[in-house]
């Protein structure tokens, strides 16, 4: 395994790859991550994970600062399974950087579901990632990229974005790892204290409460919303959102849709955590 920080080494090293299977990642790397590392392994003969925390797609009073940073822990785990790790710098991925500005200024902008669920609270989060996303696509140029469920409207977004620029890659989606209680495991999770982490699964059961009530044949998805988030918000929550949309258009959901996915972002102290659980008919 090869750690590489700059585009132009990457691309010598990439030359004569025949099939690239790509993992972007922001790193602090947890099984979630490594379950798309293996999916990539099956994928391609050229396994790439690229582990850099975007700036551009943190507000300004977000915690990239505090973001956890664990470069050799995580080529430790990738050891075996990765053949090259990009970790870039901030300057290498935005040339345009000065010290107090990314002067990243063309950047995509992305469709308008980008605007609700984390969008709406996080303005400017998924133009970041997309942008951050097609720079790493330039750099790796991979056959197959992985992205997780866990994220599923940055999963739908990227897949937009493919589709849109019409760009020669194909998208898979893993499964969300959870912990034992359920928690969706993230890198996040680390700044829980034990009493938070301890309540922590309530998010993850609040979606599945909505799952089986939809499951049984309920469809008042607006009150199955509501009463959910209440349930939260009793428990010392700062609900975000909690939504049932279709898991093809990321739509409110309609009883017409056949599938149906249930997301939520939530606040647990300072901790926003963020699920979602599909539902099939
Ligand atoms: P990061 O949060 O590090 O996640 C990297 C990838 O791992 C994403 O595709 C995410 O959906 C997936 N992932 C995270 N937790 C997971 C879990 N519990 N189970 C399965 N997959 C999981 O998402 C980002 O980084 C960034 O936005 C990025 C796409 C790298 C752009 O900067």
């Amino acid at each position: 395994m090869q750690i590489i920080h700059t585009i132009r080494e990457l691309h010598t090293k990439l030359s004569n790859q025949t099939r690239i299977a790509f993992v972007p990642t922001m790193g602090n790397l947890h099984a979630g991550h490594i379950h798309l590392v293996e999916i990539a392994k099956q994928h391609g003969d050229c396994v790439v994970v690229s582990i850099f925390v975007n700036p551009l797609q943190f507000g300004p009073n977000e915690d990239f600062d505090s973001y956890p940073r664990t470069l050799e822990a995580d080529c430790k785990k990738l050891e075996g399974l990765a053949n090259i790790v990009f970790a870039p710098s901030v300057a290498e991925m935005y040339p345009g950087f000065e010290a107090n500005s990314l002067n990243q200024t063309m950047t995509i902008n992305p469709p308008p579901i980008a605007d609700e669920l984390c969008g709406a609270s996080r303005p400017g989060h998924f133009a970041g990632v997309a942008t951050i996303v097609m720079k790493l696509f330039n750099a790796v140029q991979p056959n197959v990229a992985i992205f997780g469920k866990k994220d599923f409207q940055q999963l739908f977004i990227i897949k937009e974005l493919v589709k849109q620029f019409n760009l020669p890659i194909e998208i898979i989606a893993g499964e969300t790892v959870r912990e034992a209680d359920g928690l969706a495991m993230s890198s996040r999770n680390a700044y829980l204290s034990p009493a938070e982490r301890a309540s922590a699964s309530q998010l993850n059961s609040a979606l599945q409460g909505i799952v089986s009530a939809v499951k049984k044949g309920d469809d008042d998805f607006n009150l199955l919303e509501k009463e959910a988030a209440r349930q939260l918000n009793e428990h010392g929550w700062v609900v975000d959102y909690i939504s049932v949309r279709s898991a093809t258009t990321l739509k409110h959901a309609t009883t017409n849709d056949e599938n149906l996915v249930v997301l939520g972002a939530s606040k647990l102290g300072r901790t926003r955590l963020i699920d979602s659980i599909e539902i099939n008919a």
